[in-house]
C-alpha cells in the first residue's frame, strides 16, 4: 500500500488581535485576524486575509486569499469565497495574476452554504443561505438566491 505525502497545516503565521477565539481543527495560515473575533472548527482562511475586529466565522468555511472581510460580520457554515474564477476556461492553476479579490463590508451577514465570486459588497447587507453571489453589492439590504437578487432593502 502506497503512503501519501503528508502536510500539516494547523495555524501559524497568524497575526491575531486580542480577544480572539478559536475552536481548533482549523487551517489559518499567514492571515490577520482582528480583535474579538470568533472563529469556529474546520474554517480554512489563507494567507493575506484580513477579518475585522468582532466578527465571527462559524464553522466549515473557506476564506482564500485576496478576501478581506469588515468588521462585525457573521459568516454563517459552509461560506465558500472564490478567487479564481476559471476566468481562462479552466482553473489557474497557481498563476495568481488570474485571481480576482473580495473585499465585504462592515456588518456583513452570510447565510450558510453561500458562495461569494470575487465580488465587494457594501456596509449592512445580509446574504441568504446558498446563495450565490455573482455581482458586485452596492446597495445595503438582504439579498438570496443563484444569482444572488435584492429581496428587501
Ligand atoms: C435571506 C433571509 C435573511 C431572508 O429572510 P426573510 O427576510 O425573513 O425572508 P422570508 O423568509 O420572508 O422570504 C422572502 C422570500 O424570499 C425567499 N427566500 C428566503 N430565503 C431565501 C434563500 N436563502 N434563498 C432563496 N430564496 C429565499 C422566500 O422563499 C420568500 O419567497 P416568496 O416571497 O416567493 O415566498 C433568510 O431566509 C436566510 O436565508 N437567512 C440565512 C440564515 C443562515 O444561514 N444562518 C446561518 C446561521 S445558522
Amino acid at each position: 500500500m502506497n503512503r501519501p505525502e503528508l502536510r500539516q497545516v494547523g495555524i501559524r503565521d497568524v497575526a491575531f488581535g486580542a480577544g480572539v477565539k478559536v475552536v481548533e481543527p482549523c487551517n489559518l495560515y499567514g492571515c490577520t485576524i482582528g480583535d474579538g473575533c470568533f472563529i469556529g472548527p474546520f474554517n480554512e482562511i489563507q494567507k493575506g486575509v484580513v477579518i475585522g475586529a468582532r466578527t465571527r466565522v462559524q464553522s466549515h468555511s473557506f476564506i482564500c486569499e485576496l478576501v478581506t472581510v469588515g468588521e462585525d460580520c457573521f459568516i454563517g457554515h459552509g461560506v465558500m469565497f472564490i478567487n479564481d474564477t476559471f476566468a481562462s476556461g479552466g482553473p489557474a492553476r497557481g498563476r495568481k495574476e488570474l485571481w480576482c479579490e473580495t473585499r465585504i463590508g462592515n456588518r456583513v451577514s452570510i447565510g450558510s452554504n453561500a458562495t461569494i465570486m470575487p465580488v465587494q459588497i457594501v456596509d449592512d447587507v445580509v446574504i441568504g443561505a446558498g446563495a450565490v453571489v455573482t455581482k458586485d453589492i452596492t446597495v445595503a439590504g438582504v439579498y438570496a438566491g443563484s444569482p444572488a437578487r435584492r429581496l428587501r432593502m
